[in-house]
């Protein structure tokens, strides 16, 4: 049955799925996130609905980022973005834990509710729960005039359009890039140049450019699909920005197709994760050139010598892990900061292909919803 917009129109034109065709309206989805927020002049950004002086947000001290699943990814890459950018001390919650949990909050903590369709118990209790203890709680959201857009103090629309296909795409790295924008507005408000400023505003204009290249994988992506689609477990493995970008490639596999995936940060493997490796286990590598390269290609190659099937998302024309890895794929090199949102596109194409390969509803997976507004 075709999925069915709310005006009950369908709307996939021209795409097999909702997920297809919002993985490829990213590239727009991106200029939509950025339309009026860059500022040249002052090299920052700015936003309308905040709520809250210059004045105001320079007393922030701590910033808690909350949202559930793949929002909570987004979340992660925030606090890199945040702590990187701005040097405010970022914690992330699961909502669903923050909001029985209790910590103590010092004043002078702003808390963001990260959320797609802004209907999300869990996140709308935390946000009430911290508004309740006198914090200022606003929301990146993408649905306007949502339960969570309403319950917030202020925050930002990422203007991505409806997201349909329950796997989160397009709402991923457009939050991942409201986050980048708001750890520039943070750092300029602080410690950040002009000249830094500047630089930042050229990376993120040359983002929407980046993943339309990487969705040139595709083609690509499905053969690499092919040969895994009968895989039991797959490992995801990145390090930094592209920890989260590993968590989400995990989760957006086991929602799809239904086939057991775990992330984590390349050099946890040691710790217990790699007793799983073997022929029979792929595992995931996210490597493009960076501060960590040289880190996690030693892990690539521990990997590899215990038999284990590489798949590696790097750089073009990368000799060494073409060397290491079974199966390379080129993503476009962008800042480090950016990284997330160009590489999680690949990861997006192949949990598409496997499930679609697997014969699974892509659009509406078993047993989950597009919103979880039941606890
Ligand atoms: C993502 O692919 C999932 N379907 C799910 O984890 C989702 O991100 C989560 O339920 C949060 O939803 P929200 O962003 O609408 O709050």
């Amino acid at each position: 049955r075709p999925l069915e917009t709310e005006s009950g129109e369908s709307s996939l034109e021209g795409f097999d799925h909702y997920m297809l065709k919002e993985i490829y309206e990213q590239p727009e989805a991106l200029r939509n996130a950025m339309r009026g927020r860059l500022d040249d002049e002052n090299a920052t950004a700015v936003f309308g609905g905040l709520n809250l002086t210059p004045q105001q947000l320079r007393t922030v001290e701590r910033i808690i980022l909350t949202g559930c699943g793949t929002s909570w990814h987004s979340a992660l890459v925030g606090e890199y973005l945040i702590e990187d950018l701005a040097r405010i001390p970022v914690n992330v919650e699961y909502a669903s834990e923050l909001r029985y949990r209790n910590p103590p909050i010092e004043n002078n903590t702003l808390v963001f509710g990260i959320t797609q369709s802004g209907e999300t118990a869990d996140t709308l209790a935390a946000l009430r729960e911290t508004k309740r203890k006198g914090h200022r709680a606003l929301a990146v959201c993408n649905v306007v005039g949502s339960s969570i857009a309403q319950a917030a103090d202020g925050g930002v629309y990422l203007h991505a359009g409806p997201e349909i296909g329950v796997a989160s795409t397009k709402a991923f790295t457009s939050q991942c890039c409201v986050l980048a924008m708001l750890a520039l507005y943070f750092g300029r408000l602080r410690h950040l140049s002009f000249e830094s400023g500047k630089s930042i505003i050229e990376d993120l204009r040359q983002l929407p450019n980046a993943v339309q290249q990487a969705l040139t994988c595709n083609e690509q992506v499905r053969d690499v699909a092919k040969k895994y689609q009968n895989a039991s477990t797959v490992l995801y493995l990145g390090r930094q920005y592209n920890f989260p970008t590993a968590l989400e490639g995990a989760l957006k596999l086991k929602e799809i197709s239904y086939i057991h995936a775990e992330g984590y940060p390349a050099a946890e493997m040691k710790h217990g994760p790699i007793a799983l490796v073997d022929d029979e286990t792929p595992s995931v590598f996210i490597i493009p050139r960076g501060t960590t390269y040289d880190k996690v290609m030693s892990n690539m190659e521990e990997v590899k010598a215990r038999g284990g099937p590489v798949i590696a998302l790097a750089s073009e024309d990368d000799p060494q892990v073409q060397a290491v890895a079974d199966d390379v794929i080129a993503v476009p090199q962008v800042a480090e900061f950016l990284q997330p949102i160009v590489n999680v596109v690949p990861l997006q194409l192949l949990s598409y292909h496997i499930a679609l390969l697997r014969g699974c509803d892509v659009d509406k997976p078993r047993n989950l919803a597009k919103s979880v507004t039941v606890e």
